[in-house]
């Protein structure tokens, strides 16, 4: 058994470790924490050797990839979950007695330092994750400044913070200390009691505003049914493209309009794509755009559709003709004005010129939704695909149909693309990625929807028919759920 240092007031140094290696021994570990006010909680050791997560961490956790950085990782569990998907993690966690437990169950890049004290390579890391309410183990409000500073100077640009922390949301507005909460406490184990130390709490916002001051830009806060929520933030993209060896190129940021308007007037424009991972070919088809065609497999699945729907990402409004004609009242909407103008002299007057990631129009309930090209990805994300789909259950009729195509790319994080039209380049976006069916049709579920038939589109394109259930966190409004 690993020795102690006891110190001269009866203090030991690394209690905390020695919790995680007498459960990794095999001797039952259960700790107190013990809180400045006399408050305690009783934990057991097991709980952070558990390679089960809740949904929510494990949907933060989707953000992670690359090069990790684990900022306390503990007896490592979330590097052993990074292990598992083919990652490269490293760990730096400040207890001896942690790391060693880390090294013995596999985790070999650890290092024992104190974070805000520790060199780290600049500009390094695609994943920053600060897990186990570790947004907090700096103490301070200006250590956790200082925290958010070091994670932003070590990651690589367009890198991904995972950061949890417990809010304090409920604490009303007028009794919250004006940026966190210290909790003074220490571990009893045993017989023994740790040294005393610092851990902040926040309330969603206080952080949010932390790290943004930081530089951060903030993507999501995921809260699930336990009390942690997850801070999930990027490093903005400025500089990516020294790092994915792409070339410097002027910014158009009306480039896909540009391209748009080109082969509108039936002048070739070809578009390219690039940026970090493998965005859906679908997505830069120009033609599928503006082209009045649907496909076979896009007949198919539309046949199933009646009623009032509402497309997404319409584009010059091919499958609204398509349902028009099969008898549907259809609204259409897409971002681009030159799309919905394609569509108006098509004499499709249903399609709107909308911002339909934002939000969706209030004139539902809708019979039918369609998702076609791959749109359902440039939620971004996956929890941003949850939300969408959650926003169309939440608008359709009970027995409401979706019809949503995608691609499995084999991976859960988020891509990074930008179009580019003759050496110049639109602005950086993030697109969803899929792992599996499995995991697609999971999401649906989460989502209130469920796949009932999936048809192949290509070797990994696909177009999935789901109904919507009846899905209790959601009432639709209107409909007596
Ligand atoms: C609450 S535990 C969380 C462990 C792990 N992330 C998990 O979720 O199971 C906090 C961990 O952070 C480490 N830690 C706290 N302050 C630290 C610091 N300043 N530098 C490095 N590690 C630190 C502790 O030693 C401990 O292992």
């Amino acid at each position: 058994m690993a020795k102690q240092a006891v110190l001269a007031c009866g203090v030991v140094d690394d209690l905390w470790g020695q919790v995680l290696i007498d459960h990794l021994e095999g001797r039952s570990a259960q700790y107190r924490l013990v809180f400045d006010s006399g408050y305690e909680v009783v934990f057991d050791a097991a709980e952070h050797f558990s390679p089960y997560f809740q949904p929510h961490e494990l949907e933060a956790l989707s953000f992670a990839h690359g090069r990790i950085l684990d900022i306390g990782p503990g007896a490592g569990r979330h590097m052993l979950w990074a292990l598992s998907k083919g990652f490269r993690p490293t760990g730096v966690d400040r207890s001896p007695l942690a790391v060693e437990a880390c090294r013995r169950r596999g985790c070999e890049d650890v290092t024992c330092a104190d974070i805000l004290n520790v060199e780290l390579p600049p500009a390094h890391f695609d994943s920053v994750l600060l897990m186990g309410n570790n947004m907090g183990l700096a103490g301070s409000v200006d250590g956790t400044a200082h925290l958010l500073r070091i994670a932003f100077e070590a990651a690589a640009p367009g890198a991904w913070l995972i950061g949890s922390f417990v809010a304090m949301d409920h604490v009303p507005d007028g009794e919250r200390p004006e940026r966190g909460v210290v909790a003074r406490h220490r571990i009893a184990y045993r017989s023994q009691v740790g040294p005393l130390f610092d851990w902040t709490f926040f309330s969603t916002e206080q952080l949010v505003s932390l790290a943004r001051e930081q530089g951060w830009q903030i993507r999501r806060v995921l809260s699930g049914t336990d009390i942690q929520s997850y801070l999930i933030a990027a490093k903005p993209l400025q500089g990516i493209e020294a790092l994915l060896g792409l070339p410097e190129r002027e910014l158009d940021c009306d480039l896909w309009e540009g391209v748009l308007s080109r082969a509108w007037l039936g002048e070739v424009a070809d578009l390219e794509i690039e940026g970090f991972g493998s965005p859906p070919r679908d997505l830069v088809d120009v033609d599928a755009v503006l082209g009045p065609g649907v496909s076979d497999a896009e007949t198919a699945a539309l046949s199933r559709l009646r009623g009032r729907v509402l497309e997404l990402g319409c584009g010059a409004g091919a499958a609204l003709s398509f349902l028009t004609d099969r008898g549907c009242s259809v609204i259409g909407l897409d971002s681009s004005d030159l799309a919905v103008g394609a569509a108006h002299m098509r004499g499709i007057s249903r399609a709107r010129r909308a911002d339909w990631l934002d939000s969706l129009p209030d004139d539902g309930p809708f019979a039918g939704f369609v998702l076609l090209h791959s749109r359902a990805a440039l939620a971004g994300d996956l929890p941003g695909v949850r939300l969408l789909l959650e926003r169309l259950h939440s608008t359709g009729t009970p027995d409401a149909v979706l019809v949503m195509s995608y691609e499995i790319s084999g991976v859960s994080f988020p891509g990074l693309a930008r179009y580019v039209h003759e050496g110049r380049a639109g602005p950086w976006w993030y697109f969803a990625q899929f792992e599996t069916d499995e995991a697609v049709s999971d999401l649906m579920e989460r989502a209130g929807w469920r796949c009932v038939e999936l048809l192949n589109t290509g070797p990994t394109g696909r177009i999935a028919i789901a109904r919507r259930a009846v899905h209790a966190g959601l009432p639709v409004p209107g409909m007596g759920e």
